[in-house]
């Protein structure tokens, strides 16, 4: 089991996990109103981003991101598996 920590609140997820699924199933908001509607979890919206710390790794899909940059942390979490324990810091989207 691995430790994530977002919004104040520690809760536990197995290893490989989707950050996303995990997110969600613990009640931590990642979408603006409407956008709660739309996003398909597929990666292409980026819609669910949130900076990570801690072990993810950026998949190929995520690189082609605009936010997505070697110096920051940003990854979407439909497209993140959770390698380790990890801090997230949620964001408005885009
Ligand atoms: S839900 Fe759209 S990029 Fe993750």
């Amino acid at each position: 089991m691995v430790n994530i920590v977002a919004q104040v609140k520690t809760f536990e997820c197995t290893y490989g996990v989707s950050l996303r699924r995990v997110l969600l199933k613990n009640h931590i908001d990642l979408y603006n109103s409407g956008l709660k509607v739309i996003n398909r979890g597929i990666g292409t919206c980026g819609n669910c981003a949130v900076e990570v710390e801690g072990d993810s790794e950026a998949t190929w899909r995520d690189k082609t991101h605009s936010f997505h940059s070697p110096t920051r942390n940003w990854r979407s979490s439909c497209q993140t598996q959770v390698l380790g324990s990890v801090w997230i810091t949620e964001f408005d989207g885009f």
